[in-house]
């Protein structure tokens, strides 16, 4: 087990990375727990297959448990009113911990209810999808969706703990593991050149799911997330590298309404899309360009890019929350491990990386394919 410190304005915390840490979860939390009532927030599905180790590890009653569905869909206020309501009447006092047991959208309820109730209460993040572990419970961001867009409000409420158990990785449908895969190709992109090289020999291992193989790149991610958010939590600078293959990512979420690719999926698109603009803008060597496409095209199939012309993947990339007046930072590699951050990209060069896009990730495609024959 490792235990990987994060600092926080509110109080540092500690992440515990490392198999077996969900069946030690009871005696492990207990110096946060602090004599107070434990309250666990999870989902019915993660619940199935991860339920009884918990009430195990945390000797919790089945009233100390509280459900809710975790479709993006359901990342709303009325279900942080739901959950905030459940504990008033399950008594829940201002001493009282929330162990909240699941993926983002879990962890990112669960989080901001522990904001608010009571004007706050403690909480502890046990991920459980790839995205949850080296991301979204590090850091301290929480919030909800609404009918206007993705996560608008929220807070920044650092947990009290991580507990991050590489085990549960295993019931994740395919699909949602692949995701999470493209989101460390990120970190090994814009801050771990080693993590990437790793995936560059290793990356059939981590697909198998090979204990060692996963639980290095997930240690590596989570590392990488640690030490990002201690040195600036607010988001203010180095944070932004994070947002590498997201500013085009999102935009291909609005544009397919959310429907057609997993956020990891667009993502990787987005990766794509912004290594291409790199070469364009003659920061970015092509042959790193194409490192990263091959590696993502290793990972397997992607949902095709939407059919839209560059004049709407414009307006829809300007639109993106993290645009400042209409100007739009990108992150933009400079070989693999090093980004620039807030790069700006004349629309005619964006249009011109969105149309060769599709043929630049088949090339890569194409060449993984005869590297395996
Ligand atoms: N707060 C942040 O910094 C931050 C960062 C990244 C993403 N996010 C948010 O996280 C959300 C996405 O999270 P996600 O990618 O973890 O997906 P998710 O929470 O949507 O979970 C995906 C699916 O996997 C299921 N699942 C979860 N763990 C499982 C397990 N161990 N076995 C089987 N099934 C399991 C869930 O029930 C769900 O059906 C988005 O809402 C996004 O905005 C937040
Ligand atoms: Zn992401």
């Amino acid at each position: 087990m490792k235990t990987i410190q994060v600092r926080a304005e509110a109080g540092d915390y500690a992440v515990i990375f490392g198999g077996g840490a969900l069946a030690r979860i009871g005696e492990l939390i207990e110096p946060v727990r602090a004599g107070g009532e434990v309250y666990v927030l999870s989902s019915p599905r993660v619940w199935r297959f991860w339920g009884r180790e918990v009430m195990r590890g945390l000797r919790v009653r089945r009233e100390q448990v509280i459900l809710f569905d975790d479709r993006e869909m359901a990342k709303r206020m009325a279900t942080v009113e739901k959950i905030c309501r459940k504990l008033v009447r399950a008594r829940a006092d201002r001493q009282t911990l929330i162990v909240a047991v699941g993926g983002g959208v879990v962890g990112d309820v669960a989080g901001f209810a522990a904001a608010s109730y009571l004007r706050g209460v403690k909480i502890v993040h046990v991920p459980t999808t790839v995205v949850a572990q080296m991301d979204s419970a590090i850091g301290g961001k929480t919030g909800v969706d609404l009918p206007e867009g993705k996560n608008l409000v929220g807070a920044f409420y650092p947990p009290k703990m991580v507990l991050a158990d590489p085990r549960v990785l295993r019931t994740l449908p395919a699909r949602q593991f692949r995701a999470g895969i493209y989101e460390i190709i990120k970190c090994g992109v814009i801050d771990d050149a080693e993590l990437f090289r790793f995936l560059e020999r290793e990356i059939g291992s981590v697909m198998r799911m090979n204990e060692r193989a996963l639980d290095w790149t997930m240690e590596r991610s989570v590392r990488l997330k640690a030490s990002v958010v201690s040195r600036d939590e607010h988001e203010s600078g180095l944070r932004q590298i994070l947002n590498f293959g997201h500013t085009m990512g999102h935009a291909l979420e609005t544009a397919t309404g959310y429907k057609r690719f997993l956020h990891g999926e667009a993502v990787a698109w987005g990766m794509v899309g912004a290594a291409v603009i790199g070469v364009g803008l003659g920061r970015l060597k092509e042959s790193e360009a194409s490192r990263i496409a091959r590696l993502v095209a290793r990972c397997g199939e992607l949902p095709a890019l939407p059919k839209i012309s560059d004049e709407m993947l414009t307006r829809f990339i300007s639109s993106d929350k993290k645009s400042r007046g209409g100007r739009v930072g990108w992150v933009i590699p400079r070989r693999v491990g090093a980004v620039d951050t807030g790069v700006e990209v004349p629309d005619w060069l964006l249009g011109a990386a969105w149309r060769e896009m599709p043929a630049f990730f088949a090339r890569a495609r194409a060449e993984v394919r005869g590297k395996r024959r």
